[in-house]
């Protein structure tokens, strides 16, 4: 049977203040709105309507018989809401934060310096993008970083680079040495040795016996067995091996081996670059089931925080995270739209036109051979098809000199426009100082050779991108996810619209408040008021944090 409002107990009684009752469907549509404050579920006393007040008097012992005549019985009242409460009170406080929102790190500096230094003035996190980036260049970002925001939370990414492992450790060697206190782990497969010893660095025990960390690892993972692993303590043989090499003391070995190595997982669904595809939902529910498994066979003392990256590009998609238990969320391919993004101008106003089908799965440049795929812009580049055209060349022939002349004559004219000697020569050096081996490999085997002249055309697309090469804009490699798109026509004709007023801050703002105003409706509709489904548009503006 169909609970009957008219049959709810009234609580109390509300009389109007200066603000009418909300009591048409375009009334209630502009209560839902008001979510700072007060909110009175009404019942009209003769017709039933159910509505909304807020402001005016609430009456707790008059009889219904004693009521005023302008007064409404109140079924519930909703408590004042605020962006601030959207998430994890741990993870404000543990990360020193105001709001449950990241921006996540976007690879060759595309989150940069100025949107983690945003992003940190704004007590919001944000982890500079340090993928592909050489470790002076990442040195220099933290210098950056540091002078404009001391004593300020932030973040650096740490990917993963199984070909290159001294990389891995040389960059963890620099977090340690700066003192970067949040790094977010990506692209792992297994535990290795220099994110243990980040997350094991600096552990010590206070007076109470409670375990305290230096450094915040940050998981990003698309696997429940993968989440496993960053929420158990590190396995012992690799402690053991740290503390023989003098890279960890015997107490943060011991301390070690009773916490998680990441304390933060952010679950990835289907999202922009490197991504598994994965439906946000399911996999978010079956990370939480790993998460308390290990929360209890560990028991733990601290809590283990789960966030959801992926696909959020609008303030129902920041609602829905966090309806389902998200400790924060964390934005990509949306922030790359902003005016401190490492992208070109001409990057960023081909985003500005992005629908949600304007996306498409194309060959990556670090794992090409593999047929590892990463989602980027399809709109207005021909990049994905010409990578494809690369990859199914590739897969077709073992050698350059296989390929029939009129096929290489075009590749050389449009994807390469230069002799595919030339290229190679370019190539050539490249690897010479960053991985000669390559160079050796690719002489013994031929299809080696023409992986990395292929991989020459990925590399450069991205950067052509980054610097808004003039002439190869139908060359940008622009990752990219569905989220872009959904945000562009949420923000259409509104503040947002204009390229110059998306600030990273300003859109973490947006996408919050427009939450809060989600979950205000979401949350009268289920006490029986007939929201409306206008009710659930938040229209973009300029917004002024208050304090
Ligand atoms: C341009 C771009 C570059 C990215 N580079 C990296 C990276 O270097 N490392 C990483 O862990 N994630 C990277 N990501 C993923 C984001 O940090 C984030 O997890 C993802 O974009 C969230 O999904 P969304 O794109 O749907 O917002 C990148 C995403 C984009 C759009």
């Amino acid at each position: 049977m169909i609970q009957d409002n008219a049959q709810l107990p009234a609580i109390g009684y509300w009389l109007p203040g200066e603000t009418p009752p909300y009591r048409t469907l375009e009334q209630i549509a502009e209560g839902v709105h008001h979510t700072r404050v007060q909110a009175y579920v009404i019942r009209n006393l003769s017709s039933g309507a159910i509505g909304i007040g807020v402001e005016g008097r609430f009456i707790s012992s008059i009889a219904e018989a004693a009521a005023p005549a302008e007064a409404y019985a109140v079924l519930a009242i909703l408590a004042p809401q605020y962006p601030e409460w959207l998430g994890d009170r741990s993870f404000q406080e543990v990360h020193q934060v105001r709001f449950s929102y990241i921006a996540g790190e976007m690879a060759n500096g595309i989150a940069s310096e100025e949107m983690v230094i945003q992003m940190a003035k704004h007590h919001m996190l944000g982890f500079f993008g340090s993928a592909g980036l050489p470790i002076r260049r990442v040195e220099q970002a933290i210098d950056t970083i540091q002078a404009a925001i001391p004593g300020r939370s932030w973040g650096v990414n740490l990917i993963h680079t199984p070909n290159e492992p001294q990389m891995e450790a040389s960059l963890v060697e620099l977090y340690v040495r700066k003192g970067v206190r949040r790094v977010s782990a990506s692209a792992f497969m297994r535990m290795t040795p220099a994110i243990v010893a980040y997350a094991a660095k600096g552990l010590t025990q206070d007076a109470r016996g409670h375990i305290q960390r230096k450094h915040y690892v940050f998981a990003k993972i698309s696997q429940p067995e993968l989440a496993r692993q960053f929420m158990s303590p590190p396995p012992g043989q690799l402690l053991a091996q740290l503390l023989e090499q003098g890279k960890i003391t015997a107490e943060e070995a011991r301390l070690a081996a009773r916490v998680p190595v990441a304390e933060d997982i952010t679950v990835e669904a289907d999202s922009g670059g490197h991504t598994d595809n994965r439906p946000q939902a399911p996999l978010f529910a079956s990370v939480l089931t790993v998460r308390d498994q290990c929360m209890r066979s560990y028991a733990y003392t601290r809590p283990i925080r789960i966030g959801i990256a992926g696909g959020i590009g609008t303030p129902a998609a920041v609602a829905a995270a966090f309806a389902q238990g998200a400790s924060y969320v964390l934005v990509g391919s949306v922030h790359q739209s902003a005016v401190e993004s490492g992208l070109s101008a001409a990057g960023r106003a081909m985003l500005a036109q992005a629908t949600m089908t304007d996306m498409i799965m194309s060959p990556a440049a670090d794992m090409f051979e593999q047929g590892v795929k990463v989602q980027v812009l399809k709109r207005g580049t021909m990049f994905s098809s010409r990578a494809s055209q690369l990859y199914d060349i590739y897969r077709s022939f073992d050698d350059i000199a296989d390929i029939p002349e009129p096929v290489r004559r075009k590749l050389e004219a449009t994807i390469f426009q230069q002799p595919l000697e030339q290229i190679w020569n370019d190539t050539v050096r490249f690897f010479e100082q960053r991985e000669p081996s390559q160079i050796d490999k690719a002489n013994r085997n031929p299809k080696h050779k023409m992986a990395l002249l292929f991989r020459w055309y990925l590399g450069q697309a991205s950067r052509w991108a980054i610097g808004g090469v003039e002439g190869r804009e139908y060359d940008y490699q622009i990752w990219c996810g569905p989220a872009m798109g959904a945000f562009n026509a949420w923000v259409k004709g509104s503040f947002l619209e204009p390229l110059a007023n998306r600030s990273v801050t300003q859109i973490a703002y947006n996408l919050l408040e427009g939450a809060s105003v989600v979950g205000r409706a979401q949350q009268l509709r289920s006490y029986g008021v007939p929201v409306p489904m206008e009710a659930f548009h938040f229209q973009p503006r300029k917004i002024t944090p208050l304090g």
